[in-house]
């Protein structure tokens, strides 16, 4: 009975975290979607404003959430304060890089990829963050992240936190052997990371 359990339980994680299959790796957009919703957090670089390190790449780990478990919408939301070391940067200068992978899902351990590995797939998103002013979107973006990020709804009231959105100019995807892909944010958005799919071969 608990050997059954166990299988049962090794099965669904060598998927995906929500136990769905990871889109076949020449699907490029495809697969990006898919790690931009699996990943509840990413690694951001800004240009610091900091001293001693003035104008050089300063990475940072943000809780991020596009939308709903298998329909998410692309856009990595953010729960952001004014006081934060990163946020201080991008007053500044709101260009940065955000670093999402499938190594912070149960999926490349279970398959035995290296976080370095391209079959580890990971991407890197160019563009700028955003405060998000349109009411809707905020009640989205409150919504899913708050959902994705339990805790976040108890941060302190006096922090002034607002929400965000990475504003993607460029994708870069890592997530086969042949160097790095590239696709723009029309091709990104267009892709339906959760279609139903016969297994590859
Ligand atoms: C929200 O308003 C701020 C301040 O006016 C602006 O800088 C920012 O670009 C706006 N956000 C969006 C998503 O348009
Ligand atoms: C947001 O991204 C689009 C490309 O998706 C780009 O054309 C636009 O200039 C960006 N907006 C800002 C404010 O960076």
């Amino acid at each position: 009975m608990s050997s059954c359990l166990l299988l049962l339980f090794l099965g669904l994680a060598s998927r995906g975290s929500s136990g769905l299959d990871i889109p076949p790796h020449d699907a490029v957009a495809r697969v990006a979607r898919f790690v931009a919703n699996q990943c509840t957090w990413a690694s951001m670089a800004t240009i610091s404003t900091h001293h001693p390190v003035q104008g050089q790449p300063f990475s940072n780990a943000f809780s991020i959430s596009d939308g709903p478990p298998g329909h998410g919408t692309g856009v990595p939301y953010l729960y952001l304060t004014r006081m934060e070391v990163s946020v201080q940067d991008l007053q500044v200068n709101p260009q940065a890089s955000l670093s999402l992978s499938l190594a912070q899902t149960d999926y490349c351990t279970q398959q035995g990829f290296d976080p370095q590995s391209p079959l580890c797939a990971h991407i890197i998103l160019s563009g700028s963050v955003l405060e998000v002013n349109d009411t809707a979107e905020v009640e989205f973006a409150q919504k899913w992240l708050f959902w994705r990020h339990p805790e976040m709804k108890d941060w302190p009231s006096d922090h002034g936190w607002f929400f965000a959105k990475f504003n993607i100019t460029k994708v870069w995807v890592l997530d086969y052997f042949g160097g790095v892909k590239t696709i723009t944010p029309d091709e990104y958005f267009k892709a339906t990371p959760y279609r139903k799919h016969l297994h590859s071969v």
